[in-house]
């Protein structure tokens, strides 16, 4: 069998970096989309010399039709996109009685709306040769909510909304659709929080230390086998023990 096609969305972020890594490791043919080409560039000469082929396509990820664009460039230079890596994301925080309609909208459109603008591309594909998998990279912090990230919280629980309705519709299509919920992981995203208000945020993590971004993605690469064709729906926390809710 030809290798599958991913397609990890924000893949030059941290924890897309190592889901990038992993899959190619696994043997999966990789692209990402990117906004910014001098730095797309730039990251995939650093992954190229690491030993990483990875492959670019230019598109918004909360724009519908660049979304679409994207998803069909990496048809072209790939093939048919077998595996989807939701995992786009930026953080506005700010306490709810504060925050601009920008950083709401911001935030919903980066991290939900993106969720629909990749996936709708690819499902009809996807059923019609009746194999794919679809996981979304949502957050403890959709599960538990956050002091000042209401609507950081708000889209990350939407994800999982959306990985177990489209789990359901698509069952007898061989297509299975997850959801990973990482915590804290040591990322740029999470060393932009304030260092005091991070102190106190790892005081609260039983492992007692931020998680590595190989631990998410090795998380991810669990859904992916054949072997795993029967686990669909599912959120599977990745958080140090700090939350161990649904
Ligand atoms: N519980 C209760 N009170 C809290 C609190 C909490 N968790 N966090 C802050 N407060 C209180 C403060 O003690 C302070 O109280 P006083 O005014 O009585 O002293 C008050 O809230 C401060 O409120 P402000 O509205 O003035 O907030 P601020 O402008 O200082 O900033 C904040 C607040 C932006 C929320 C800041 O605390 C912050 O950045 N928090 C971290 C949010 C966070 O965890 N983000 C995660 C980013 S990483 C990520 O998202 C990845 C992932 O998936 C995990």
């Amino acid at each position: 069998m030809a290798s599958r096609v991913a397609l990890v969305t924000g893949g030059t972020g941290g924890i897309g970096t190592a889901i990038c890594k992993r899959l190619i490791t696994g043997g999966y043919k990789v692209a990402t989309n990117y906004r910014n080409e001098e730095k797309a560039r730039a990251w995939q000469a650093q992954m190229q010399s690491d030993g990483y082929e990875v492959t670019l396509a230019k598109g918004d990820v909360s724009n519908y039709p660049e979304a679409e664009a994207m998803v069909r460039d990496v048809e072209r230079q790939l093939g048919p996109v077998d595996i989807l890596i939701n995992n786009a994301g930026i953080t506005r925080d700010g306490t709810f009685h504060k925050m601009t309609p920008e950083q709401w909208q911001d935030v919903i459109n980066t991290n939900l709306n993106s969720v629909f603008n990749v996936t709708r591309p690819v499902i009809e594909g996807m059923r019609a040769r009746k194999w794919g998998r679809i996981i979304q990279i949502s957050s403890i912090n959709g599960q538990k909510g956050q002091y000042g990230q209401a609507n950081y919280a708000a889209a990350k629980a939407g994800m999982h909304g959306f990985t177990i309705s489209l789990a359901q519709e698509n069952a007898k299509f061989g297509i299975t659709v997850n959801t990973v919920s990482p915590g804290y992981i040591g990322t740029d995203m999470v060393m932009a929080v304030p260092e005091d208000v991070r102190a106190k945020i790892v005081a609260q993590i039983p492992t007692g230390r931020l998680g590595e971004p190989d631990e998410i993605a090795y998380a991810v690469s669990f859904f992916l086998p054949d072997e795993a064709g029967w686990i669909t729906g599912a959120n599977l926390s990745a958080n140090g023990g700090q939350y161990m809710g649904w």
